[in-house]
């Protein structure tokens, strides 16, 4: 295959510090596998870039990200300098709505050597997707504040909801789930509350269903389905909601699975027509940041399921299963970091992900 150009957005905190662990797996697949991945970094996207410039994206930040195959991101976010929501609406969210990444996919499976917090499950009992709807839903900034700062302020914020933006979630969840063996497809919602919406994405979820027969539909409130994450998480197969509830969803299922650390996500562009984004489910973590002990393996992850989208499936798989090995051999073989049990360091587990990849391609 011809070159893939990659862009590489490191962010802040903890970003900083797994995102070189990503690339050296990245570089190590594309050796074994032979493919060409060009990388370019760039600085925006981060507490010290808005510092410096006032804005967390220069001016034509579309442009310059267009021109790439992929984006392989961090994490953004530093409380203590910006406030959360200029720099995320500033730069994440940005790249998502701009480059109509509709698609959030977050796959979740406890993997072999982390042990889950719920008790007595063990690998395959946990290995599902969240299909999170990306774009509209909860995260508008429809809305404002009336009165402020008397005793009548009114604080309102509207939640979008539009039949193309939802039936196109919707149809990449139920076709995800008809590729699947299961065929089941758990829809989240809370119609007994929100009685417009929710509702709403219930009948176009029924309607979307006449489009696959063979998938296995089930529909839950929201809030009950979290509880079945933790009591029943064998139960589900691919879950699709929105915006909001699709963010809580996707800490919740990884949690389950012993650490968010491990968790990947893929903001896919389906259509091709602008670059989709890869990146860890985490935050940049400024409580453990500076240390050298995050967990690497949500970016590395994320790396594999960018390999796939670039139409590197074998790499891809090469990836999650060098992932795997280095879990299974457990902390007394394998330099886990803490989060997973050991005493590791991010760089001393990225390295041992690369190595059994490279010594998995041996003859
Ligand atoms: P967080 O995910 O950064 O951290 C939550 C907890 O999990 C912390 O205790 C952290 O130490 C731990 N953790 C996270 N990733 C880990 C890893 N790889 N290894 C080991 N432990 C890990 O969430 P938060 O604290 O709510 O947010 C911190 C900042 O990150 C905020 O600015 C937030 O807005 C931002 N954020 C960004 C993204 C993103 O870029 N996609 C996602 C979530 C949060
Ligand atoms: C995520 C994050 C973001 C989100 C925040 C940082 C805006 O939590 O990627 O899950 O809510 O989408
Ligand atoms: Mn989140």
């Amino acid at each position: 295959t011809g070159r893939q150009r990659i862009a590489v957005i490191a962010g802040d905190g903890i970003g900083t510090e797994v995102m070189p662990e990503g690339v050296r797996v990245l570089r190590a697949a594309a050796d074994v596998f032979g493919l060409s991945l060009e990388f370019t970094e760039f600085d925006f996207a981060s507490a010290e870039y808005y510092e410096r410039h006032g804005d967390m994206l220069p001016e034509d930040w579309f442009e310059t990200l267009s021109a790439f195959d992929a984006i392989y991101f961090g994490a953004v976010g530093w409380p203590d300098r910006v406030p959360d929501h200029i720099s995320l609406w500033g730069s994440l969210l940005k790249f998502r709505r701009g480059f109509d990444q509709y698609v959030n996919l977050r796959p979740c499976r406890l993997m072999p050597g982390i042990p889950s917090p719920l008790a007595g499950r063990e690998p395959g009992d946990i290995d599902f997707y969240v299909v999170r709807e990306n774009t509209e839903g909860e995260y508008s900034s429809v809305g404002g504040i009336m009165f402020e700062g008397t005793d009548r302020e009114v604080v309102l914020q509207e939640t979008v909801m539009s039949r193309t933006g939802v039936d196109r979630i919707l149809d990449f969840a139920f076709e995800l789930a008809d590729r699947r063996p299961a065929r089941h497809l758990t829809s989240a919602t809370k119609s007994n509350g929100i009685s417009i919406t929710m509702p709403w994405w219930d009948s176009r979820v029924r309607e979307a269903g006449r489009r696959f027969p063979e998938v296995r539909l089930d529909q839950y409130h929201i809030d009950i389905l979290t509880a079945n994450f933790v009591l029943h998480p064998d139960r589900f197969d691919v879950v699709v909601a929105s915006n909001l509830f699709g963010d809580i969803l996707s800490d919740l299922g990884p949690a389950c699975t012993g650490t968010i650390g491990v968790a990947p996500s893929a903001n896919i562009n389906p259509s091709r027509e602008f670059p989709s984004l890869f990146e860890p489910v985490h935050g940049s973590a400024p409580d453990i940041a500076g240390r050298g002990i995050a967990n690497p393996i949500g970016q590395i992850w994320s790396g594999a399921m960018m390999l796939e989208h670039l139409g590197h499936e074998d790499a891809a798989a090469a990836v999650v299963s060098a992932i795997e090995a280095v879990l299974a051999k457990g902390a007394r073989r394998s330099p886990l970091t803490p989060d997973i049990g050991g005493t590791g360091t991010t760089a001393e587990l990225g390295a041992a992900i690369a190595e059994e990849l490279g010594a998995s391609a041996l003859p």
